[in-house]
């Protein structure tokens, strides 16, 4: 039989209930942000695809606003367990174009929140308004949970 030393088997042990304990971020579901926007994000597939659908609160625009198809890519280390991702939304409602890049964390009281920064590239009539055409930010969102 394999002997192992005490400090060994404590390790072992160690790893194992780490493993079994570190809750996973998971990307698929429905989510809200701190401006009130809502997505919704299909499963997630082996080569670390997935599409939703975006419903934003506010618009650079005058437009009605209408929900949005949304197409992106977890990194495919997807067993790690808080993923980087990526999605772009192409505004159903607008000529812009929004994408996102972030990190599914799981916070310190077991919550899942993505952290994400975003580009939002607006058209413009002349090249020379292309200074003026891309905006930036943050946007966190938190999941949406239906009745537990
Ligand atoms: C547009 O105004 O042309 C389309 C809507 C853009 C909404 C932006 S995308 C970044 C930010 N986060 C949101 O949830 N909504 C805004």
């Amino acid at each position: 039989m394999v002997k192992m030393t005490p400090f060994l088997l404590v390790l072992c042990l160690a790893l194992v209930a780490h493993g079994f304990s570190a809750k996973k971020c998971v990307l698929t579901g429905r989510w809200v942000n701190d401006l009130g926007s809502n997505m919704t994000i299909g499963t997630v597939n082996r080569q670390g695809e997935f599409a939703g659908s975006y419903h934003t609160a506010v618009t650079s625009t005058t437009n009605k606003i209408r929900v949005s198809p949304l197409q992106g890519s977890q990194h495919r280390t997807n067993q790690k367990s808080q993923p980087t991702f990526g999605f772009t939304v192409n505004w159903s409602f607008s000529d812009s174009v929004t994408v996102f890049t972030g990190q599914c964390f799981v916070d310190e009281t077991g919550k899942e929140v993505l952290k994400t920064m975003w580009l939002l590239r607006s058209r413009v009539d002349d090249i020379k308004d292309d200074w003026k055409a891309t905006m930036v930010g943050i946007n966190i969102f938190t999941r949406l949970h239906s009745q537990e």
